[in-house]
């Protein structure tokens, strides 16, 4: 389906009341090459979008933005794992719900994070103690241009903390198409954050995994179909050992996490908390009063207002600590993603 300028409000979780010149919703990957082959010739912006969980849209779109709905799941057995193929249209959490009800467990603890599959590679999604790269066997790339799909193992992805190559040499003229996961059958469960080292590893079940997340998610997590936002609009900082050290030698109870490569993980929600910036709301943008990290759109705001809330929580958190916070988010602006620190300095 392809349509002439239309609203992008309901195609963004911020609930933003921006619009795209045009709308192309592609249901399979010849259409997915044809909208991007009309947007070339017309010489206007492409942009791919899932769910629009995690982008902030500045202003209209003055081009092609193209909704991928490639749907399906495939279940392969295999002698210890489960071997799933999933097209990137399909929503992550109906395929955790829909993995667990067929005695597929192992993404339970990434339940209730919304958006699609095929983003899920892009920033390697993660939550309560795994990231997508644990559990991802491979990732298949259109290139727009040649219609060829080459699948990337692991490696090539070069997933990091919310970082893939997908954000980086394959962000332009690239789909995600489907992605490939690799389940053990031999379920171990990770009770390592939060609420869930309450549970008893010994008696367990998935399904009690899955349930404590979604109650942990839903006690500090606005849903966005109630209150626009994006998730986490800053990602955790990382510092050096020193750094943390004399953080936590005058914040003994700050909460920090040590990395394998020497760096401290710090909370960016425990930092903007310290600012007293909770409910802080500039026009109709505001900082979640329940989770810090959490930008909301509070009362019908801006794209304006929330980059000018933005800008003020990163400016306080920097004069307080010391520490220059980056977006998570991606900054969407008329012709493609900008800067999102450009924008916010
Ligand atoms: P979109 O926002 O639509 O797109 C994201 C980016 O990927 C855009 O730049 C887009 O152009 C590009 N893109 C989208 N699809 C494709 C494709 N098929 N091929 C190539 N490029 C593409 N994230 C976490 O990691 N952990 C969490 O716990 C978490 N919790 C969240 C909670 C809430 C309430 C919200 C609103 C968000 C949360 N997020 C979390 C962020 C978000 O859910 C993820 O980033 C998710 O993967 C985004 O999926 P999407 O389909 O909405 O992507
Ligand atoms: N904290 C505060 N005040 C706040 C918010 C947090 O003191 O207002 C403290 C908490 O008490 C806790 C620490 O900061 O000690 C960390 O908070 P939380 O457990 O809520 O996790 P987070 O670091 O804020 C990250 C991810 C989330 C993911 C959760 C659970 C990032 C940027 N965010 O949040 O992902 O769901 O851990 O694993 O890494 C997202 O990416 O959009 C997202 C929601």
């Amino acid at each position: 389906m392809s349509t002439e300028s239309a609203s992008l409000k309901n195609h963004n979780t911020f609930a933003l009341p921006v619009n795209a010149a045009h709308l192309v919703i592609a249901e399979q990957i010849e259409m997915m090459i044809k909208a991007w082959q009309k947007a070339q010739k017309r010489k206007e912006p492409f942009l791919v979008l899932g769910e629009g969980s995690n982008v902030l849209f500045l202003e209209d779109f003055a081009g092609t933005v193209m909704i991928n709905k490639l749907e399906g799941i495939e279940a392969k057995e295999g002698q210890d794992t489960w071997h799933l193929h999933v097209s990137a249209g399909e929503n992550w959490h109906h395929l955790v719900s829909y993995t667990l009800k067929c005695g597929m467990p192992g993404l339970e603890n990434m339940a209730l994070i919304p958006g699609l599959v095929g983003s899920a590679p892009i920033q390697n999604i993660g939550a309560y103690g795994i990231e997508l790269q644990q559990v991802c066997e491979y990732v298949d790339l259109l290139n727009l241009t040649t219609g060829e799909i080459d699948r990337m193992d692991p490696q090539r992805c070069e997933f990091g903390y919310r970082e893939s190559i997908f954000k980086h040499k394959f962000k332009e003229g690239f789909v995600i198409v489907a992605v490939g996961l690799r389940l053990n059958k031999q379920w171990s469960p990770l009770l390592n954050y939060g609420n869930l080292t309450k549970l008893d590893p010994q008696t367990v079940t998935p399904q009690q995994v899955f349930d404590a997340v979604c109650a942990m998610r839903r006690s500090k997590l606005p849903d966005p179909r109630i209150t626009g936002n994006a998730g986490s609009f800053f990602k955790n900082p990382q510092v050096s050992a020193e750094t943390a050290e004399r953080m936590l030698a005058q914040y003994p109870s700050m909460p920090h996490y040590p990395q394998a490569d020497g760096q401290v993980k710090l909370a960016a929600g425990w930092l903007i908390d310290q600012c007293s910036l909770k409910g802080h709301q500039i026009g109709g943008a505001a900082v979640n009063s329940l989770q810090a990290l959490v930008l909301v759109n509070a009362d019908n705001a801006s794209s304006q207002d929330v980059v000018a809330l933005a800008k003020h929580v990163r400016n306080t958190v920097a004069e307080r600590f010391g520490i220059w916070l980056e977006p998570e988010v991606r900054f969407i602006g008329a012709t493609g993603e900008l800067d999102a620190v450009e924008v916010l300095s």
